[in-house]
């Protein structure tokens, strides 16, 4: 890849603004966990891996600025920047997995005392990061048996390194699939209301060199009836205990297309994703927006005064419409209640 999307830099954390892709490459420097904290709710960072390791960083930031000396006071003071990365978005369950892995390490500051706790953190941080990158090189190799020569592939929202610590889930398969020698062409969904779509997954492909055209989300069922889409692939927020799977708004319209067509449809995502707690996607937090993301572009108003509207960030596809689930330990298929569980340790 050619561009990092979160990067430790010892005394910050370098965030590549997501909000201004595709038109400026511009990094931020997070120099405390708030800003951090801000950089996940405004989606300047975004994606389910790619939030966990913010926060993780963020937490790891707090650490190594923190002026308490004593266990129970530096304990305390970092526990509220746990609740705070938590509070920041709803739906990925990667970012509650990333905080309570450092949570544990924290909760050893008795053992280990402040100084090493601190060190410890950073580590842990950046073991999150470089997991996460190793995680997706792996579902790439397991997915991209799945795509053939000359394939038509559809993708939603960006599942790509941008979404991740870096090479993408989604995407890392496409990727692989490339590298591979396979040739084949990207369809990419705008993804309104935010455009990940348009603005990050279309900007990657580009840089790849991966054949892709880019369609509104309302021209999906077209390509579909023309006979141009293969399969279907894409990322996940959460994955319930059934399979059912929380994905960007949208993602359920398009496995229930697929499913009409005969298409298969394909999650990818790490076992991080995975939250076998929750039975059903009925149980899944789902983010509502500001509606001024539907009713504004880029703070320009595009409906009119005063109508209401409704900006649910993510859907929930049922797992009976998904064909099967790319992890990094492997391809999981029917039953998901039962595979999942197998995979998950
Ligand atoms: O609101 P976003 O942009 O954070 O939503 C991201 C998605 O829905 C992705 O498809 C998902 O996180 C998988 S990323 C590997």
């Amino acid at each position: 890849m050619k561009f990092k999307t979160i990067e430790w830099k010892g005394d910050r954390v370098s965030i590549l603004d997501q909000r201004r892709l595709p038109q400026e490459v511009q990094y931020l420097n997070c120099r405390d966990a708030s800003t951090v904290a801000v950089a996940i709710r405004t989606m300047a960072i975004r994606g389910a891996p790619a939030i966990g390791v913010a926060a993780a960083m963020g937490i790891a930031l707090a650490a190594k600025r923190s002026k308490f000396n004593q266990p129970g006071a530096f304990l305390k003071n970092l526990e509220k920047v746990c609740h705070e990365m938590k509070e920041t978005r709803p739906t990925a369950v990667n970012l509650f997995w990333a905080v309570d892995r450092m949570k544990k390490i924290l909760d050893q500051v008795y053992t280990h005392g402040v100084g090493e706790t601190k060190e410890r953190l950073v580590k842990e941080a950046l073991q999150i990061l470089e997991e996460d990158i190793e995680v997706n090189r792996k579902i790439g190799m397991v997915g991209k048996k799945l795509i053939k020569e000359g394939d038509g592939i559809l993708t939603h929202c960006n599942a790509g390194a941008l979404a991740t610590g870096g090479y993408g889930t989604a995407l890392g398969v496409i990727y692989a699939a490339w590298d591979e020698g396979k040739r084949f062409h990207v369809f990419v969904d705008e993804t309104r209301p935010m455009l990940q779509g348009c603005r990050l997954t279309a900007w990657e492909l580009v840089q790849e060199k991966i054949p892709a055209t880019l369609i509104t989300d309302n021209m999906a069922g077209v390509l579909m009836m023309k006979g141009k889409i293969n399969l279907v692939l894409v990322g996940a927020d959460r994955i319930a205990r059934n399979g059912d799977t929380a994905n960007k708004i949208g993602t359920y319209s398009l496995a229930v297309l697929s499913k009409w067509h005969g298409i298969p449809f394909y999650v990818a995502a790490p076992t991080s994703t995975l939250d076998l707690t929750l039975a059903s996607g009925l149980d899944i937090p789902i983010e509502e927006r500001d509606i001024r993301e539907v009713t504004h572009f880029r703070g320009y108003p595009i409906a009119p005064k005063g109508v209401k509207a409704f900006n649910p960030a993510f859907d929930v596809t049922p797992h009976s419409l998904i064909h099967a689930i790319i992890t990094e330990k492997g391809l999981i298929r029917k039953p998901f209640e039962r595979n999942l569980k197998r995979i998950k340790t």
